[in-house]
């Protein structure tokens, strides 16, 4: 184990390094504090499990703000000492979601592109604490971050303390894997000048000074990252149905043979997809996206993925041992950006990224929801799914048929909350079909998705509903039997199931 010494390469800053305990004793009740990580990655540990244990004794809250979710030591630990007011913009922790949904902790549910810019703006206050977990820390006082970027250079811009947790579990090999790039707020932005998933624009580090740094912590606790379920039978197929309409897009000639640049979202779905491309013809492929998970290593080992670029790592725990291992060889193919960049809307629509995201449930007419459960309970947020849907050349939405063994039809007559419109989405696949969308009219969409998509249990019903809202309204441009749209959802809520 490299000492921490080694690592934070000012010497000058040797004197501010502190215990966990003393930097969390500089976080004041109602601070707004910014933290590293993106996904159980690269979050800072040690500090904010001290201050759990202070908020354990002299109960009092802070807002927090990240990256996107983090790992247990962070939202977990807060959480339990119920030591969360305000947050945003993206959570996958159970606890947190429940409080979130009894009202305790208020939380903004942001596009991951946007999120630094708002904060920027002051519409989340000031932000008073950075904690961030570095690698290293330069000779200048710049910081090495480690497995994400997130929002990271943004707090440290921002706040007025940065205190830095050293990770010593994380590898040194990770420096060099940054390009750091804070664009300018308007009027003064300019292009970010990125046209390929490799091209680098930024700093290997993110800009800081040695007096900005007010404390430094040793940490040596790894990242928690989360296991992916067995792929299944269903998450192959639907695998299967993207890679055949991809390949027949190449020889329509609407993509060259090594596609456009993919995105890829999050969990099991995604990283199944992506480990379907290993078995395809398709090779030299490219990668700009958000988080880069397990599926992304086996494309890099099979030779079929040039590179790929996103905000942070997140492999399962047997995928990120994998990757420290081979870390020198898998960096040559990888890059981490702020997540303003990996998710700009602006290099997204003109790189004409392929976006590949899980919906909760779509409608028959293509709109999608990405966060809420029967319409008012929060999941996790829309993270970047709304930041590449909007933008992407190609948007695809991937959803199980059915939900809680086959009671829920993920296909319904109306979302009942919408986060991306039908104007977003051109494609819909489930375990029974993909419907393409493109080039086709709210009727016409509203056949293609149940013929394709539907689980048989519902597609009578949905048709039957379809041709009643038809007739209702005398072949509307969106037909709907408004009082009867959300009464599948009602059902379920009433009875246990939409059958
Ligand atoms: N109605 C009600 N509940 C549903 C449902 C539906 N139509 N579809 C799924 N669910 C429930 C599941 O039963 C499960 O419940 P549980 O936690 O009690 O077991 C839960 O929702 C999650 O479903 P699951 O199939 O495990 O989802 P997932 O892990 O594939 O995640 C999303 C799906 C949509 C929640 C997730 O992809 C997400 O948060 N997306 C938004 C952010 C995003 O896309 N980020 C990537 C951008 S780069």
């Amino acid at each position: 184990m490299i000492d921490i010494l080694d690592r934070v390469r000012n010497k000058a800053l040797h004197a501010k390094i502190v215990s966990a305990q003393e930097a969390a004793e500089l976080i004041k009740p109602g601070m707004n504090v910014g933290t590293s990580g993106f996904t159980p990655s690269g979050y800072p540990k040690a500090v904010p499990l001290a201050l759990a244990e202070r908020m354990k004794e002299h109960p009092f809250k802070i807002n927090l703000y990240t990256g996107a979710s983090v790992g247990p030591e962070l939202d977990g630990a807060l959480c339990e000492v119920n030591g969360i007011d305000k947050r945003m913009p993206y959570q996958t922790n159970k606890l947190l979601r429940n409080l979130i949904n009894s009202g305790e902790i208020s939380y903004s549910d942001l596009h991951l592109s946007e999120s630094a810019q708002l904060l920027r703006y002051g519409f989340y206050g000031k932000l008073d604490v950075a904690i961030v977990e570095a690698c290293a820390i330069t000779e200048e006082g710049n910081i090495i971050p480690t497995t994400s970027m997130g929002n990271t250079a943004s707090f440290v811009q921002q706040a007025d303390m940065v205190i830095v947790e050293v990770n010593t579990s994380q590898p040194l090999d990770l420096e060099g894997m940054h390009d750091v790039y804070v664009p300018l707020d308007p009027p003064h932005r300019l292009p970010i000048p990125i046209v390929k998933a490799n091209d680098r624009i930024g700093t290997p580090y993110i800009p800081c000074t040695p007096d900005k740094i007010k404390c430094i912590v040793p940490c040596d606790i790894t990242d928690k990252t989360r296991p992916f379920g067995e792929i299944s039978e269903a998450d192959h197929k639907m695998s299967e149905y993207i890679i055949e309409l991809l390949q027949n897009e190449v020889k329509k000639g609407h993509m060259p043979k090594n596609l456009l640049p993919l995105q890829s979202g999050v969990g099991n779905v995604a990283n199944a997809v992506i480990s379907g491309f290993v078995d395809s013809d398709l090779k030299d492929l490219s990668v700009y996206t958000e988080v880069i998970q397990d599926g992304m290593f086996d494309l890099i080992d099979a030779g079929k993925l040039n590179f790929a670029s996103g905000t942070a790592l997140s492999p399962s725990p047997d995928g990120l041992k994998r990757f420290y291992e081979n870390i020198k060889e898998y960096r040559k193919h990888l890059l981490l950006r702020p997540q303003e960049i990996s998710n700009s809307p602006e290099v997204v629509r003109r790189i004409g990224v392929i976006a590949m995201n899980t919906a909760i449930e779509c409608d028959i007419y293509g709109n999608v929801n990405s966060t809420h459960i029967m319409g008012t309970k929060m999941m996790n947020g829309i993270g970047g799914s709304g930041d590449f849907a909007r933008n992407a050349y190609l948007t695809c939405f991937f959803t199980a048929s059915t939900a809680k063994n086959g009671l829920i039809s993920s296909i319904v007559p109306m979302c009942s909350h919408v986060d991306h419109t039908e104007h977003d989405v051109d494609i819909i696949v489930t375990e029974q079909g993909l419907a393409d969308l493109r080039g086709l009219a709210p009727r016409e969409r509203a056949r293609e998705v149940i013929n394709k998509c539907a689980h048989p249990d519902y597609k009578p019903m949905l048709m039957d509903y379809l041709e009643r809202a038809e007739a209702a309204t005398k072949h509307a441009q969106t037909p709907h039997i408004i009082k009867e749209a959300l009464s599948w959802h009602e059902k379920f809520m009433e009875t246990g199931s939409m059958k």
